[in-house]
C-alpha cells in the first residue's frame, strides 16, 4: 500500500493522467475519477504498469455534477484518509447562445463542468482529509486570468475565489488549498477537434518560451503543491503557462 492517498478527478486523460502518475511516483495510492470507466480503467492499467507498483492507481467512474455519484467515491476511499485531492475535471463545454435558454444551458453547463464537479468532490471528502497535512489543488485556466473563454473563464475564475474562502476555513487544521492555472496545453482531450495548425501556432508563439505545454508541466506544479515540502503555501494561484500571463 502507498503511503498517501490521492483522488484525481479527469484522471483518465490529459491533464489528469499525468498528474495520477506523477502523485503515484511520489508513493501514492491514487483513485482516478471520470465518468467513462473504459477509458479510466485502461488508464489505470497504463500508469499501474508505469509506476510499477500494481494497485496503485484504481478507477472510479462517477459524474461529478450528480450528487448521487459522489458516494461511489467515498465507498472507493473505504475510509482511508485522504491526502491529497486534486480537483482537475471539466472542459469548455460549447452551446447555441442565440436565446437565452441556450445561453442558460450553456452557463450552467460550464458552470456544472469546472465548479460544481470541483465543490461536490471537495465537500464529499472534507471529512477524510488528513489533519494535519491533507492538500486540496484546484486546476482553473490562464482563460480565468486573461478571458478568452466566456462562461468557460467565468467559471475558472470562480475556483478562485472559493480557493481563497476553503484555504481560510482549512488552514488552521493545516490543511492547504491552491489553485494551478494552465496555459496551453497539447496532447489533452481539450480542444477536441477545435484546434487547427494556425490555433496552434498563436498559441505557442504567446509563450515567452516558444512551445505548447505538456501534461507533465502541469503535474509537476500540482505534485510539488501536493508535497509535504509545500505546506506554507496555501491560498495561492500558481500559473503554469510558459509566460503568456505574466505574474497574476
Ligand atoms: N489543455 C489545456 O490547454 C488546458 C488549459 C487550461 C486549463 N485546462 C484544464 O485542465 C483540466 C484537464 O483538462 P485536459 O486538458 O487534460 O482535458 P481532458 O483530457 O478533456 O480532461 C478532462 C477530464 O475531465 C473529466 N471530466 C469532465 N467532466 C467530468 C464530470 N462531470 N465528472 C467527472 N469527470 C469529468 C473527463 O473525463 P470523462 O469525459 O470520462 O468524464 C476528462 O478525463 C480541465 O479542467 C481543463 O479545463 C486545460
Amino acid at each position: 500500500m502507498g503511503e498517501r492517498l490521492a483522488v484525481v478527478s479527469g484522471g483518465g486523460t490529459g491533464i489528469g493522467a499525468a498528474v495520477a502518475l506523477g502523485l503515484a511516483k511520489d508513493g501514492c495510492d491514487v483513485l482516478v475519477v471520470g465518468r467513462r470507466a473504459d477509458v479510466l480503467l485502461a488508464t489505470a492499467q497504463r500508469l499501474d504498469a508505469e509506476c510499477g507498483r500494481a494497485g496503485a492507481v484504481r478507477a472510479v467512474s462517477a459524474d461529478l455534477t450528480d450528487p448521487e455519484q459522489l458516494d461511489r467515491v467515498v465507498e472507493a476511499v473505504a475510509g482511508r484518509p485522504v491526502d491529497v485531492v486534486v480537483n482537475n475535471a471539466g472542459g469548455y463545454l460549447g452551446g447555441d447562445p442565440s436565446t437565452l435558454a441556450g445561453t442558460a444551458a450553456h452557463w450552467r453547463a460550464n458552470l456544472d463542468a469546472n465548479v460544481l464537479t470541483a465543490v461536490l468532490l471537495t465537500e464529499a471528502l472534507l471529512p477524510a482529509l488528513r489533519r494535519p497535512g491533507g492538500r486540496v489543488i484546484l486546476v482553473s485556466s490562464i482563460a480565468a486570468q486573461r478571458g478568452g473563454g466566456g462562461a468557460y473563464s467565468a467559471a475558472k475564475a470562480a475556483l478562485h475565489g472559493w480557493a481563497y474562502d476553503l484555504a481560510g476555513q482549512l488552514g488552521p487544521e493545516q490543511i492547504t488549498v491552491n489553485v494551478v492555472s494552465p496555459g496551453y496545453v497539447a496532447e489533452t482531450e481539450f480542444f477536441g477537434d477545435r484546434m487547427t495548425p494556425e490555433g496552434h501556432a498563436k498559441r505557442v508563439a504567446a509563450t515567452l518560451v516558444g512551445r505548447a505545454g505538456v501534461p507533465d508541466d502541469i503535474a509537476a506544479a500540482v505534485r510539488y503543491l501536493a508535497s509535504p515540502a509545500a505546506g506554507y503555501v496555501t491560498g495561492q494561484v500558481l500559473g503554469v503557462n510558459g509566460g503568456s500571463v505574466l505574474g497574476r
